[in-house]
């Protein structure tokens, strides 16, 4: 080769290469597991505790006493190896954390999929704060990390729908649903599947603090103005916002969020599917239901404008 053709080669190659580095980066911020940098995550969770804590005291819901209520006690599990306290809110995401916090806390190298649906809302090898006495409630309160992720209302409401209400899981789908019937039909035989709106009709005709779990409210799960989370996540950056949890709690590094769902073949419920439930409401029905989660769309910063958002999400 002479020399004419290497200085022409040569240039080429380079350039090759920087084209090829390019590329690479571009794919791995593509796949990267972090497409939001911790400084923005920070930020974005500083906005909304100190957003959080001015509309708690704009609506008056601090508490003069700083007592924890038993039904709040008992929604948190407390992990000793991290120094880490999480509220369990049903349909977002509650399975796959409670996964986490027995493997956290297991030191095990077993796999989140090894870890049974039924075994880990039974098992007593996570401990709930209400399992201790107040005293010490109140030191692990002050000094753990504390999270807790919401997610939209209606797209909870409706979620916590199909999986309680059209799978036969015995309690809901049996003691529940006849409940459900025997309120809301004229005859009393018929079996049904109970509708969405006869669903949302049982919601609607008790008082908040005592619904079931599945679909009380969730500034009553948790109690976000009392408690001051120090990571409020969303379903919607559930991934991400887990990830990032396990940074800040000090996770091993091959411990990762798992995203196992129950029924495997069925799609999770998306702004879509939520949109095609709400329709079936009408107005008298949504109007209730916006009462109903009027504090977590507030506290948490979701719109009741459903039609726009859930035609974004989907
Ligand atoms: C509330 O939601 C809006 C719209 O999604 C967003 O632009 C804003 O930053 C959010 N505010 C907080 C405090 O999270
Ligand atoms: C919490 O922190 C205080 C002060 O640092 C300490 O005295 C106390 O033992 C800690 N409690 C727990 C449960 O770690
Ligand atoms: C309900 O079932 C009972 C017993 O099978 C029957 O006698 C009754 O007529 C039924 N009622 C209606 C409204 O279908």
């Amino acid at each position: 080769m002479n020399q004419k053709a290497l200085l022409f080669l040569l240039p080429n190659f380079f350039f090759g290469i920087f084209l090829l580095g390019f590329f690479y980066r571009k794919q791995k911020s593509l796949a990267g597991d972090f497409p939001v940098c911790s400084e923005d995550w920070g930020a974005i969770q500083n906005d909304r505790k100190t957003t959080l804590a001015s509309l708690c005291l704009k609506n008056n819901l601090l508490k003069v006493r700083n007592q924890l209520d038993s039904h709040v006690a008992s929604q948190l599990f407390v992990e000793h190896n991290h120094n880490f306290i999480y509220c369990e809110v049903p349909k977002v995401g509650c399975s796959n954390w409670k996964r986490t916090i027995f493997l956290l806390q297991a030191n095990t190298h077993a796999e989140a999929s090894e870890i049974e649906h039924d075994f880990i809302h039974q098992t007593s090898a996570i401990r709930r704060l209400a399992s201790y006495p107040p005293a010490k409630q109140q030191d692990f309160l002050k000094n753990y990390t504390k999270v807790m992720f919401t997610r939209h209302p209606f797209e909870r409401l409706v979620s916590a729908y199909r999986d309680k209400l059209l799978h036969s899981e015995p309690y809901y789908s049996d003691t529940v649903a006849n409940q459900i019937r025997a309120m809301f039909r004229k005859n009393k035989n018929s079996s049904g599947k109970v509708s969405f709106q006869e669903f949302v009709n049982f919601v609607l005709a008790k008082p908040p603090d005592s619904l079931d779990i599945h679909w009380k409210p969730m500034y009553l799960l948790c109690d976000p103005c009392n408690i001051h989370y120090d990571v409020l996540g969303k379903y919607e950056t559930l991934g991400l916002d887990s990830e990032h949890v396990l940074k800040v709690i000090g996770a091993p590094e091959n411990l990762h969020y798992p995203s196992l769902k129950r029924y495997g073949s069925e799609k999770r419920t998306n702004g879509y599917i939520t949109l095609e439930y709400l329709r079936q409401l009408n107005s008298e029905q949504i109007e209730k239901i916006n009462k109903l989660y009027h504090m977590d769309f507030v506290l948490f910063n979701y719109t009741m404008k459903y039609e726009e958002y859930f035609s974004l999400n989907d």
